[in-house]
C-alpha cells in the first residue's frame, strides 16, 4: 500500500496565499492528466520515446537470469559497483534501505583517487566481483575506474580476472559490449529505450541488489503496483496526483521540491530522486522548441535528523518550498524506552517506543509546517521493504513522466550535461576535440 495525504496543500488548511483549492484543482486538471496518461502509455514501446522503464517490472526473463546469476556467485563476498548517476544511485539507495543478507556492495561513483585506492586496498580480488555499469559504455569516470579495476584484478588473479567481472551495458553501443565479448565476460543488457536515471529495475539495479541478497522479485512486484496506479483515472492515479501537486506548487512560486523521508534507511533515496527530477525536468526548451527554462529544484532532507537543521528554514524562510514527507506505518523492530530514576523529566518518553517517537515527530513537523502556511504532503508506505520501495521508486518515475507532460518538456534526455563532458575530453587531449581544446586554451581553462 502506498497512500498520499494531500491535506496540507489545501487552502482551507494553509490559506489561499500558499495553498491550493485541491478538490477543485484536481477535478479541473483531470482531463489534462488523462491526456498525459494516454500519451505516455501510448508511446510505450516506441524506441525513441525512452519509456522502456515502464515495462521493466514485467520482464520476468531478465529477473530469472539475474537471480540465476546471483545464485551461481554465492562465493562473492563483495561487489565493487562501477557506475555513476543513473548507473549507481538507485542500487545505492536500495542497498542502504534494504540491507540484504548477501554480498556487501561498494560504489565507486567518483574519480577522487583516495577513496578509490582505499577500496582496492581493502577488498580481496579473489572474492570481489566488479560490476561495471554504463548505458553508453563510454562515461569517462566509470571507464577510468574500470581501467584501474582491471589492472587490480589482473595483478591479483592473473587469467582468473575474467570470472570476477560482470558487465552491464547497452546491447550495442560503447566500448564495454565488444570488450565483454572479446573476453567472454558475464554480461547483462540495458534496453536501448531505458535511460540511466530510469534504469534501476533493469540489470543496472537488479544485478548488484540480487548479489546483495535483496528480494528483487518483490521490488518488481511493487513496481507493477505503481504501473497499475499510473493507468487509473486521473483522480485515482497516484503519480498523476503527486505530479499535479508539484505542478500547482511550482505555479504558486514554490520552486524547491524537498523530499524528506522519515528514515535513516531511506537517507539515500533523496539523492536518487534529485537526479531523476533535476536531470529529467530542468530543461531550457520545451517540446515545441520555445525557451522555457523549466524545472523545480529538488532538495534532499531526512527526518527526524533535519528537524535540527533545515526545518527552521522550511518553516520560517522564503515561501519557495514544497515539502514531501515519506513515512512508514510499521517498524520491523522497535525499542521500548526504559524509565530511569533521576531523569523523571523525561517521563513522557518512558514506556513509549522509538518508532512512536519517530511517527510523532513526522506528524508534528508536517503540522508545524502547515501551521506556518508551508505546503507539504505525505507519502505513506506500509513498511520499508523491497515491495514498497519498488512501488515508491516506480511511482516517482511516473511522477517525473507526468510532470514532463504537464511542462511539455522531454523528461528523457539530458542535453545540458553534454558540453561539460566534451570540455573534459578536450582538456584530456582526446582526439577529435582539438577545437574545443583551443577554445579552452583561449579562455585560460586548465585542468
Ligand atoms: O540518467 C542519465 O542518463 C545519466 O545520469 C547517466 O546515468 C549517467 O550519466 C551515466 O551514464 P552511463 O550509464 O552511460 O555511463
Amino acid at each position: 500500500m502506498l497512500q498520499v495525504d494531500f491535506s496540507n496543500l489545501d487552502a482551507r488548511r494553509i490559506g489561499p496565499d500558499q495553498g491550493v483549492e485541491w478538490d477543485r484543482e484536481r477535478k479541473a486538471a483531470a482531463p489534462r492528466l488523462e491526456t498525459a496518461r494516454d500519451a505516455l502509455w501510448g508511446r510505450v514501446g516506441e524506441p525513441e520515446a525512452m519509456l522502456g522503464w515502464v515495462r521493466l517490472p514485467e520482464a520476468t526473463d531478465v529477473l530469472r537470469a539475474v537471480q540465476r546469476f546471483a545464485l551461481g556467485r554465492e562465493d562473492v563476498t563483495d561487489v565493487l559497483v562501477l557506475g555513476i548517476g543513473g548507473s549507481a544511485l538507485g542500487a545505492k539507495a536500495l542497498d542502504a534501505a534494504l540491507a540484504g543478507v548477501g554480498a556487501r556492495l561498494h560504489f565507486a561513483d567518483n574519480v577522487e583517487p583516495e577513496p578509490v585506492a582505499a577500496l582496492f586496498d581493502r577488498l580481496d580480488p579473489r572474492t570481489t566481483l566488479v560490476n561495471v555499469i554504463s548505458k553508453s559504455g563510454t562515461t569517462a569516470e566509470t571507464m577510468a575506474v574500470f581501467l584501474l579495476a582491471l589492472d587490480w584484478l589482473r595483478r591479483g588473479l592473473g587469467d582468473g580476472w575474467k570470472r570476477q567481472v560482470v558487465v552491464t551495458t547497452d546491447p550495442e553501443r560503447g566500448v564495454l559490449r565488444p570488450f565483454a565479448q572479446r573476453h567472454g565476460l558475464a554480461s547483462f543488457e540495458i534496453p536501448p529505450d531505458v535511460g540511466g536515471r530510469f534504469s534501476v529495475f533493469s540489470p543496472v539495479g537488479l544485478v548488484p541488489l540480487a548479489l546483495a541478497g535483496v528480494d528483487v522479485a518483490d521490488l518488481l512486484a511493487g513496481a507493477r503496483m505503481a504501473n497499475a496506479g499510473a493507468r487509473a483515472d486521473a483522480e485515482e492515479n497516484p503519480p498523476a496526483q503527486t505530479a499535479l501537486a508539484q505542478h500547482l506548487a511550482w505555479r504558486k512560486g514554490q520552486r524547491i521540491s524537498v523530499l524528506m523521508p522519515y528514515s535513516t534507511r531511506l537517507a539515500l533515496l533523496p539523492a536518487w530522486f534529485v537526479q531523476l527530477h533535476a536531470e529529467s525536468l530542468g530543461k531550457a526548451y520545451d517540446r515545441t522548441g520555445s525557451r522555457v527554462h523549466a524545472g523545480s529544484t529538488p532538495l534532499p532532507a531526512v527526518g527526524a535528523t533535519d528537524q535540527h537543521s533545515q526545518v527552521q528554514l522550511f518553516r520560517e524562510g522564503p515561501f519557495d518550498k514544497l515539502v514531501v514527507f515519506v513515512r512508514h506505518r510499521e517498524a520491523d523492530r522497535d525499542l521500548t524506552l526504559p524509565a530511569e530514576e533521576g531523569l523523571e523529566e523525561l517521563g513522557y518518553l518512558f514506556g513509549k517506543s522509538l518508532f512512536q517517537l519517530l511517527r510523532a515527530e513526522a506528524a508534528a513537523t508536517a503540522h508545524a509546517l502547515a501551521a506556518a502556511r508551508r505546503p507539504n504532503y505525505s507519502i505513506e508506505l506500509e513498511r520499508i521493504d523491497a515491495y514498497h520501495l519498488g512501488w515508491l521508486l516506480q511511482h516517482l518515475m511516473w511522477q517525473t513522466a507526468f510532470l514532463g507532460e504537464l511542462w511539455n518538456v522531454n523528461a528523457f534526455d539530458q542535453p545540458g550535461v553534454e558540453l561539460g563532458k566534451r570540455y573534459t575530453y578536450a582538456l584530456l587531449g582526446r582526439p577529435g576535440y582539438e577545437e574545443l581544446a583551443a577554445e579552452l586554451a583561449r579562455a585560460g581553462v586548465e585542468p
